[in-house]
């Protein structure tokens, strides 16, 4: 894919907003309402949950290393892969609209530290997502509200993402780096833009 930032400098095209580089978390840490001093270590797979009989919530912590390219802008995605061959590990239950959201927190995480109750402050509002599942089980995100930013390039971007209603929510997904013709990726990613 890097070769591609090169071409509108070989061929004189004029620079259009080009997606370089698609970013895979580093941290996925799970916050648990409760369980609020327990700090749970990194994990593969994620959950974002509520619990509208107790009010007992499940978020997970994000952390991306972002490298230093040529990028300017970036954004969230939260992607699902539907390649039914891919099988990939993916659950929804509780009561729709299923929705999702967003945060950039301040970049303190610390894996096997961070906990519930020592989590950092949220500094900022980015992405609100409505999932949907139709009776086959193939899912799709529609994303309500989607921020660009300016990329933290050669630093840490870490966020929250937490339920975006009062609605009992039970989400699912193991984060898998599936190729463009498997259907792409699985779970949270950053776009790198330039
Ligand atoms: C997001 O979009 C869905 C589908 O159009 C809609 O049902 C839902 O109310 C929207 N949610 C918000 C918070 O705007
Ligand atoms: C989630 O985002 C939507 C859309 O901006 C907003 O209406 C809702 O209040 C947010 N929910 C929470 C819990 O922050």
């Amino acid at each position: 894919m890097r070769f591609l930032t090169l071409l509108p400098v070989l061929f004189g095209i004029p620079s259009l907003a080009t997606h370089i580089d698609t970013l895979f978390p580093h941290l996925l840490i799970p916050l648990k309402s409760w369980e609020p001093n327990t700090a749970f270590p990194t994990e593969p797979d994620a959950y974002v949950t509520y619990s509208s009989r107790t009010g007992a919530q499940q978020w997970t912590a994000i952390n991306f290393d972002v490298p230093n390219n040529n990028a300017i802008m970036c954004r969230l995605r939260f992607l699902v892969n539907t390649n039914f061959a891919m099988n990939a590990p993916f659950a929804l239950y509780g009561t729709p609209d299923f929705t999702i959201n967003i945060s950039r927190i301040k970049p303190e995480l610390v894996n096997g530290v961070t906990t519930w109750d020592n989590r950092p402050p949220i500094t900022d509002f980015y992405d609100s997502y409505t999932l949907m599942q139709d009776a086959d089980g193939k899912a799709t995100v529609r994303e309500n509200v989607s921020e660009w930013f300016l990329c933290p390039k050669g630093n840490v971007a870490q966020f929250v993402m937490h339920p975006g209603s009062q609605r009992d929510l039970m989400l699912y997904w193991y984060e898998l780096d599936y190729s463009p013709e498997n259907g792409g990726p699985h779970g949270i990613v950053l776009e790198m833009h330039t």
